[in-house]
């Protein structure tokens, strides 16, 4: 049996009176690309913070690379990595500067290199001299994306990562994507509210609503259990569920 990269048991986190995740427990294969599904305020987000350290669960436990999260913290964050939209960058720097800054903050060596190879990668060559204050939101969500992919992170968080992208370069950051992990076997775990990248991109699905797990599987079998056409059905079925507080 493959160990898992990330097994994640009994997760809670409560905001006061209000769980907005509710005893969650799902692992991640190595180089498994399990994609996160669920409505606005579904604990997608909070997740993902608590796996990246960010916030402190209030109970549960995370195991990374078989090492506890709350005692191995550097250990482990040294060899993941995440892109939100929620990160925030010094803006007076421009976009080179930042990436430069990510890569001395990881140690990172032969750093022109890796900064010129990510920049190409992601396409950002007509505004990697740009101060990041002017960026567009597509822009910023690729700068996060370079920084995320420049630390060869063994785990990449996204936190919809193709949110603001336009159709042309969502495609190529889906295959980019898909091409380090067959090359260096990254594993990821992302959110969208994108059903066709759902369906495209994920080995697996984890589907949250009110923060918990209602269905966990590929894509063909979340959409037979709950007989319907495709997925975004399902999304929509369990969302208005969601919505008017019914049982899934
Ligand atoms: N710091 C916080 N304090 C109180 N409630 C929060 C906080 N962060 C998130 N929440 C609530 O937790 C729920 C889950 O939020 P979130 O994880 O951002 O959902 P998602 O990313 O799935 O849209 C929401 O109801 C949100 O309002
Ligand atoms: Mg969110």
């Amino acid at each position: 049996m493959t160990i898992p990269v990330l097994q994640v048991t009994n997760l809670q986190k409560r905001f006061g009176d209000f769980a907005a995740v509710d005893g969650i427990s799902f692992s991640m294969k190595p180089g498994e690309i399990l994609g996160l599904l669920g409505p606005n305020g579904a604990g997608k987000t909070t997740t993902i913070q608590m796996l990246l350290g960010l916030i402190t669960p209030t109970t549960g436990s995370i195991q990374i690379f078989g090492l506890d999260l709350s005692s191995n913290r550097e250990t482990i964050l040294q060899q993941v990595n995440f892109s939100s939209t929620y990160i925030s960058m010094p803006q007076a720097l421009t976009v080179e500067e930042n990436l430069w800054v990510v890569a001395r903050l990881y140690g990172l060596t032969d750093i022109a290199r890796r900064v010129n190879e990510i920049v190409k990668k992601l396409e950002m060559e007509d505004f990697c001299h740009k101060v990041t204050r002017k960026l567009s939101s597509g822009q910023m969500t690729r700068i996060t994306l370079a920084k995320a992919l420049l630390t060869e992170p063994k785990i990449l968080f996204l936190d919809e990562p193709t949110a603001s992208l336009d159709p042309d370069i969502a495609e190529k950051i889906r295959a980019l994507l898909k091409e380090e992990r067959r090359s260096s076997g990254l594993s990821i775990l992302y959110t969208s509210h994108n059903m066709r990248e759902m369906e495209e991109m994920s080995d697996r699905i984890i589907f949250l609503q009110r923060g918990k797990i209602v269905a966990e599987g590929t894509a063909q079998e979340i959409v037979t259990r709950f007989g319907q056409a495709d997925l975004e059905e399902v999304f929509l079925k369990l969302a208005r569920e969601s919505r008017i507080g019914g049982k899934p």
